[in-house]
């Protein structure tokens, strides 16, 4: 496989729906994803529920995914958010077969971002970040480390590049094995891209990060293949195009998982991911898919 697909449907595509999928539907989307050949399912967020009343369930999901048994054997894996040391005690608080194998933390390169979303500056979140990496590694979890708005921000608009590698090298420095760099409201250019990859690549090994793009302004396949150009393997997506950041006005949602797959498929890089398949696991849910491909009624091959 040329690169690896994180499907973050379930999380970062749900959490900003405003109507509520119930259990038994998120559990038959994220098995019928299990089956795409997606190297990684972000399945929920152990987040207030106040906050995003959407991934309330994640715990009761996860007792009923059971993934470090039901895909022991199998090339992929799942993780959850984990905002803080609450969010850490409820992933030990659930049986050992059913809890994630990777714990994503999250903070951005914006502190009013951050502030509304987490209600930390991006310095107090980082000291929160570092309590939980520690504990989660005690523990063999892998940690996932999401930088939001790293390029464009809805509220102080463009971040300065240095900014983002700062917050990244911090990152890596509490522990973090894998950064996703996330451009939260769609708004980054291939040239931003470019620019904020050059200086991060600089410092940081592309096998250490995951690119995360939104399609609101329509250029996320755009800057996928610029990442991919400059060294990046992987890369988080989303069924259907489903999601946003309910912190994020105006954020639509995450570039396509089909049309990502199909787009660097036919560009001679694998992916390991059936496209068909990813549509056909949209259709479960009440949901109408945003990807091009699935507007498509006969796909030319
Ligand atoms: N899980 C469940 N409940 C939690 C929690 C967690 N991880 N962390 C805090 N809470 C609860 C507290 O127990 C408290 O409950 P109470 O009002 O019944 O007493 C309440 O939330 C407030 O707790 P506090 O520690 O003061 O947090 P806060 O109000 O400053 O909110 C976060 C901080 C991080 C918990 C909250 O902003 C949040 O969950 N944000 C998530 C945003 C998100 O998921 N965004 C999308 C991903 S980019
Ligand atoms: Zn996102």
């Amino acid at each position: 496989m040329n690169i690896k697909i994180v499907e973050v449907g379930p999380r970062d595509g749900l959490q900003n729906e405003p109507q509520l999928i119930s259990l038994d539907l998120k559990i038959k989307f994220i098995e019928k994803l299990a089956e795409t050949g997606v190297g990684c399912i972000e399945v929920g967020s152990f987040v207030s529920p106040k906050a995003v009343p959407q991934m309330a369930d994640t715990d009761t999901l996860l007792m009923n995914l059971k993934v470090r048994e039901k895909y022991k054997d199998r090339n992929i894996s799942f993780s959850a958010l984990v905002p803080n040391m609450k969010g850490f005690e409820r992933v030990m608080n659930l049986p050992e077969n059913s809890r994630p194998h990777i714990l994503a933390v999250f903070t951005a390169s914006s502190d009013t971002f951050n502030k509304r979303n987490i209600n930390m500056t991006v310095q107090e979140s980082l000291k929160v970040i570092a309590e939980v990496v520690s504990s989660a590694k005690k523990y063999g979890f892998e940690v996932r480390g999401y930088i939001s708005t790293a390029f464009w921000c809805p509220y102080e608009k463009k971040i300065d590049p240095r900014r983002t590698l700062n917050i990244c090298e911090k990152l890596l420095e509490s522990g973090v094995d894998e950064l996703s760099v996330g451009d939260t409201i769609g708004r980054a250019s291939p040239k931003d891209v470019k620019e904020l990859l050059e200086l991060v690549l600089r410092y940081i090994h592309p096998s250490k990060i995951s690119m995360h793009f939104h399609n609101t302004y329509g250029m996320a396949i755009a800057n996928s293949f610029v990442s991919y150009d400059l060294g990046i393997r992987t890369f988080d997506s989303s069924a259907g195009g489903l999601g946003g950041c309910p912190f994020a006005p105006g954020a639509s949602g995450n570039v396509s998982t089909e049309d990502l797959v199909f787009a660097f498929e036919n560009s001679g890089i694998k992916t390991g991911v059936d496209f068909a398949k990813v549509i056909e696991s949209t259709k479960i849910l009440p949901i109408k898919p945003r990807s091009a491909l699935s507007n498509i009624q006969n796909i030319i091959m």
